[in-house]
């Protein structure tokens, strides 16, 4: 499956295939970049699916510098990324030169950071191998590493080149970090498209099987949708990429106000999800039923819809923090329906603090 990302002079394509990272050599040497290739990746990601990438890379003719960063979020550092471009710089990198991400979204994040900053640019490819990179980190250009005192605070948008989903290769995740995944699939269906919801609840149990197939199909489903919403507003200037974020303010502000340490995205933004469900239903804007659909999947697919404590205070303190605040106005994207958002601004902390309520210990 090839799925353009149509940005004018800066489109590319997702490829959604099993095996396709055998194939990224040859996919570089089509798009005519320079013979250097810098392949970002951490250790145990480069155990398992590294040999394959540098022997397409080679096969094709291209130089390779494999760079080493540390497993996950400790990635993404300053003094990390100034390693990177010193190795760059030593590897004789420039700009028609390569900075391949072998990894999750945190490899990604720093690697596309990187490839941004270096000689203000050089060509970045992501090659996602989680759940979470591939159907929505590795696309769309947002670019990051973290700043002591919040996360993802320092970046740019920087579009790839190429983006190579190998889904295959989300077989070997350990199984809290394949859920997680999922829950941005979810979050795709319920903002997007109702009819890909509907094909996510009736593979719910192939999808946990790890199906191939299965995978494959809903996987590039995922990133067919989040192709779409980057064309519409590749920057987030609008309102289209904004829908992006259902789950993800109060999800954000339940791991900020445990300091990562409870549930990892996809679990917290599970819970978001929930939460802002009762939130739409409270504010009138959608039915009970509604939720119910969403939290019968959330809980097929193995994620947590109930959360033991919630500290309602901070998780209040950590939204009014919220990055996708406009002018102070936090944002929540709510889901009239399946298939359709709306942006609610001003929400009143009291209807918050009900949202939260509702998803502690046994719910309503
Ligand atoms: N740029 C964006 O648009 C965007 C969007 C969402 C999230 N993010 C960022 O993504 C990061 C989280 O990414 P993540 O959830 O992919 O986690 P991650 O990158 O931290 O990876 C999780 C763990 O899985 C391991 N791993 C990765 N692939 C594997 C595989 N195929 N088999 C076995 N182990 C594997 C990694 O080594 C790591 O230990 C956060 O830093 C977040 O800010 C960015
Ligand atoms: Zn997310």
């Amino acid at each position: 499956m090839l799925i353009p990302v149509d940005l004018g002079p800066r489109s590319y394509s997702i490829v959604v295939e099993p095996g396709a990272l055998a194939s990224v050599g040859a996919r570089l040497r089509e798009l005519r970049v320079g013979s250097r290739a810098v392949l970002v990746t951490d250790a145990g990601i480069l155990k398992l699916h590294g040999q394959v990438v540098v022997a397409s890379l080679e096969a094709a003719g291209l130089s390779v510098t494999v760079l080493e960063v540390p497993d996950g979020e400790a990635a993404k550092t300053l003094a990390v990324a100034e390693h990177c471009w010193d190795r760059l710089l030593a590897a004789g990198a420039d700009r028609t030169s390569t900075v391949l991400a072998l990894g999750g979204g945190a490899v990604g994040d720093l690697a596309g950071f990187v490839a941004a900053t270096y000689m203000r640019g050089a060509n970045f490819v992501p090659l996602p191998t989680t759940v979470l990179a591939q159907v929505d980190a590795s696309s769309g250009g947002k670019t990051a590493i973290d700043h002591p005192k919040a996360k993802n605070l320092i970046g740019a948008f920087h579009q790839p080149r190429l983006v190579i989903v190998d889904p295959a290769v989300v077989l070997t995740l350990p199984d809290r970090d394949f859920r997680s995944g999922l829950a941005e699939i979810v979050k795709h269906g319920v903002v997007l498209d109702a009819a890909y919801f509907d094909d996510v609840e009736r593979s719910a149990a192939a999808l946990t099987a790890r199906d191939l197939p299965t995978l494959t199909r809903i996987i590039g489903g995922s990133c067919r949708l989040k192709a779409a919403v980057i064309h519409r507003d590749p920057e987030e200037k609008g309102e289209w990429r904004f829908a992006l974020n259902n789950g993800h303010t109060i999800g954000h502000a339940l791991e900020a106000a445990t300091r990562f340490e409870t549930w990892t995205h996809g679990e917290a933004v599970a819970l978001g999800m929930v939460a802002e469900a009762r939130l739409a239903e409270r504010l009138g804007l959608a039915d009970a039923a509604t939720t119910r659909r969403q939290e019968a999947l959330l809980r097929a697919l193995g994620l947590p819809v109930q959360a033991a404590a919630v500290e309602a205070e901070a998780v209040l303190a950590a939204i009014a923090h919220d990055k996708k605040a406009r002018d102070g106005r936090v944002p929540f994207v709510l889901a009239p329906s399946i298939g359709a958002f709306r942006v609610v601004y001003d929400v009143s902390p009291a209807d918050v603090r009900a949202a939260l309520a509702s998803i502690v210990g046994g719910g309503r």
